[in-house]
């Protein structure tokens, strides 16, 4: 167990499993897997209004999305800053992209489809936490900017705040918190964000959190402060 939490053990168990990629292993372009019947489909409305889910919390919903490379600090951050808003009375909530492979996306590898599959879901996942008036928090490597922007549009006018955790591939494969990078350079695991796969660095973030200079302290300070006071509705 480390710092954040993670089981290492488990991951490697998911990247490792052969038959859980069907991008890979079957159609790549087979998502949705069921074609979508939107004539047949109707919403239906909630009773509680959002105005009265604010006024309980005290706070708007929102979704802090954390992107960065494996080992730049989002699920340590994710965590700290999840302890830090439960304390000053945030509802907040994190969705951690490796806790969501144990279970939601537990279908899903890490070919190009998978991981733009694996993003698009936890941007729904997000944007319904945030409909419940949570703040939530999504610690998700989602590599592609263009899969990130998505999230951002299907919280659909909620705060969404796009946190770029900058850490250079040199301090994260040093601090290598799973061992993955271990296993990357060594060819034992392919596809791997930063050495044989690509990530595309935030051009506009909202936040660039730079965990290489900043202590984790000071990190989870500047995030609260900043939603803190974006998203408290009372003083
Ligand atoms: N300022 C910082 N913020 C977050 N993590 C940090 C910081 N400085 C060092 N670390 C360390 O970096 C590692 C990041 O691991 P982790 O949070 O699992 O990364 P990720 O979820 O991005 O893969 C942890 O061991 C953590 O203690
Ligand atoms: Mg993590």
């Amino acid at each position: 167990m480390n710092h954040s939490g993670n089981t290492p053990e488990k991951t490697r168990n998911i990247m490792f499993s052969p038959d859980i990629d069907p991008a890979c292993h079957s159609d790549p372009g087979a998502w949705p897997a069921t074609p979508r019947r939107t004539n047949t489909l109707s919403r239906v409305s909630h009773q509680v209004a959002d105005v009265e889910r604010v006024a309980r919390a005290g706070h708007l919903g929102a979704v802090v999305w954390l992107t960065g490379l494996s080992g730049s600090g989002k699920s340590t951050l994710a965590m700290n800053l999840e302890r830090k808003l439960f304390g000053a009375g945030f509802m907040v909530y994190v969705l951690d992209g490796d806790n969501l492979r144990h279970g939601l996306n537990s279908d899903l590898g890490f070919s190009p489809q998978s991981r733009r599959e694996n993003t698009r879901r936890v941007g729904e996942a997000a944007a319904l936490f945030a409909d419940a008036g949570f703040v939530c928090i999504a610690a998700s490597i989602s590599p592609y900017a263009m899969d990130r922007d998505t999230a951002r549009s299907t919280a659909k006018g909620r705060p969404f705040f796009e946190l770029y955790l900058k850490a250079d591939i040199e301090t994260c494969e040093h601090r290598d918190p799973k061992g993955l990078y271990r296993l990357a350079r060594s060819g034992q695991l392919r596809d791997f964000t930063g050495i044989d796969a690509p990530y595309d660095v935030p051009k506009a973030p909202d936040i660039v959190v730079d965990t290489v200079d900043q202590t984790l302290e000071s990190c989870v300070e500047h995030c609260f402060e900043f939603l803190s006071c974006r998203l408290r509705t009372t003083r």
